[in-house]
C-alpha cells in the first residue's frame, strides 16, 4: 500500500465510471473524488444535499457508501487489493470514505465477481412477479449484508402489515409537507440530462392499495400507466447496530452489496423509505425489527414489467483532484 505508485488514467477511469453508478437519493450524485497515488477519497458534495427530506445527512451518506462499494468492486477486477476508513476525520469533514488500493494477492478476489452487475443495476418501481424466491437467495442477500457488517431483516406477514400502515402515514404527512414537495421538484419528474429521477423511472401507479412508494407525491404525470402490483411483497429492512456518521455509509457498502448479490440473481429491488425520514415512524420500524438501526427498506422479487433507468454525470465532472 502506498502513494508513491499512482493509478493509470485508464483505472482511474474505470474506478470512477463505477463509482458514480452507484444509487443515490433522488439521483442527486453527492459525491466527488480525490485520488493521491492509489488513494482515493470520496467527499460529501455539500450541493447536492437534501435539507428537507435527509436534514441529518444520512441518507446521503449511505449513497457515498454504495459509491465506495463499486469503487471496491471496480478495484478488485482491476486486480487491486482495497481497505477503507469511514471514520469522519474532523481535519477534513467532508470525507465521507478513504479507500486505500494496493495490488493482489489473490487471483480471483471474491468482490470482482460482482463487477459486471454494477451496469445492470437499477432501482426498479413496477410490480413484481408472483414468484417466491428460493431461499438459498434470500439467504445469499443476507450475507451480502451481514459481509459488510450490517443485517439483512426479511419482514413476516403480520409485520408486513404494520408496515403498509407506517408507510401510509408517512405518505400522507409527505402529500402536506411544502418543504418536502419544494425539494423534490427540483430532482423529480420530467426529463433529466445528468442527474435526478425522469418521469420515465418513476414506474407505474398502483391500481390498489400496494407497498410503493410514489416520488412524483401526488403531482399528475401525463402518460403515466396504472397497474396492479403483487399481492404478496418480499420485504426486507437493511439494519445496523450502531447510528452515526460512520454506520451509514457502513450501511451504503452492505446496501449495494446485497444489490449487486440480488442483481446477478435476476432480482429487482424497489425502495420504501418515507418511514425512515421521520422519527417517530422511523421508531415503528425499529420495533419491527428488534430494536437495530433500520436504514433503508427494500421490496425484492423478479420484474414483471420493463426495467428503467436514470444518467448519470460524467465521472470526470465529479473528480477533484488525481496525481
Ligand atoms: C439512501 C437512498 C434512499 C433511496 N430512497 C428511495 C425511495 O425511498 N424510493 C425510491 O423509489 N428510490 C429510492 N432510492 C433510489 C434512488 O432514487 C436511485 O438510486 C437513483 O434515482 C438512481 O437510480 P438507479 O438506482 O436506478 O441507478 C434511494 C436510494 C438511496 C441510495
Amino acid at each position: 500500500m502506498s502513494r508513491a505508485t499512482s493509478l493509470t488514467q485508464d483505472e482511474v477511469g474505470i474506478l470512477l465510471a463505477s463509482a458514480v453508478h452507484a444509487p443515490s437519493m433522488h439521483n442527486t450524485q453527492p459525491w466527488r473524488f480525490e485520488v493521491a497515488g492509489q488513494v482515493i477519497d470520496i467527499h460529501l458534495d455539500e450541493d447536492r444535499v437534501l435539507p428537507a427530506e435527509d436534514p441529518s445527512g444520512r441518507q446521503i451518506r449511505i449513497g457515498l457508501g454504495a459509491a465506495a462499494f463499486n469503487l471496491r468492486v471496480a478495484a478488485a477486477m482491476l486486480g487491486h487489493e482495497s481497505t477503507f476508513a469511514v471514520t469522519p476525520d474532523p481535519a477534513e469533514p467532508t470525507v465521507a470514505a478513504r479507500i486505500f488500493l494496493a495490488d493482489s494477492l489473490c487471483p480471483v478476489p471474491e468482490l470482482a465477481t460482482l463487477y459486471r452487475e454494477i451496469g445492470r443495476r437499477h432501482t426498479y418501481r413496477g410490480p413484481m412477479r408472483d414468484l417466491p424466491i428460493p431461499p438459498m437467495v434470500i439467504s445469499r442477500l443476507s450475507r451480502a449484508a451481514t459481509a459488510e457488517g450490517a443485517e439483512l431483516h426479511r419482514l413476516d406477514e403480520d409485520s408486513i402489515r404494520q408496515l403498509a400502515r407506517t408507510l401510509r402515514q408517512a405518505d400522507d404527512l409527505d402529500l402536506h409537507d411544502e418543504d418536502r414537495l419544494h425539494e423534490r421538484s427540483r430532482w423529480i419528474g420530467g426529463e433529466r440530462a445528468d442527474d435526478g429521477i425522469p418521469s420515465t423511472a418513476l414506474g407505474p401507479l398502483p391500481t390498489g392499495p400496494a407497498m410503493v412508494r410514489d416520488l412524483a407525491a401526488g403531482s399528475h404525470i401525463e402518460g403515466r400507466e396504472q397497474t396492479a402490483f403483487e399481492a404478496r411483497p418480499v420485504i426486507a429492512v437493511l439494519s445496523t447496530d450502531n447510528e452515526d456518521e460512520a454506520a451509514w455509509v457502513r450501511a451504503g457498502l452492505a446496501l449495494q452489496r446485497v444489490l449487486l448479490a440480488a442483481t446477478s440473481s435476476v432480482l429487482v429491488v424497489s425502495f420504501l423509505n418515507q418511514a425512515l425520514e421521520r422519527q417517530d415512524l422511523r421508531r415503528q420500524v425499529r420495533d419491527l425489527i428488534g430494536g437495530a438501526w433500520p436504514q433503508m427498506i427494500l421490496r425484492i422479487g423478479y420484474p414483471a414489467a420493463a426495467e428503467t433507468s436514470t444518467s448519470r454525470i460524467p465521472w470526470q465532472h465529479s473528480l477533484d483532484r488525481s496525481f
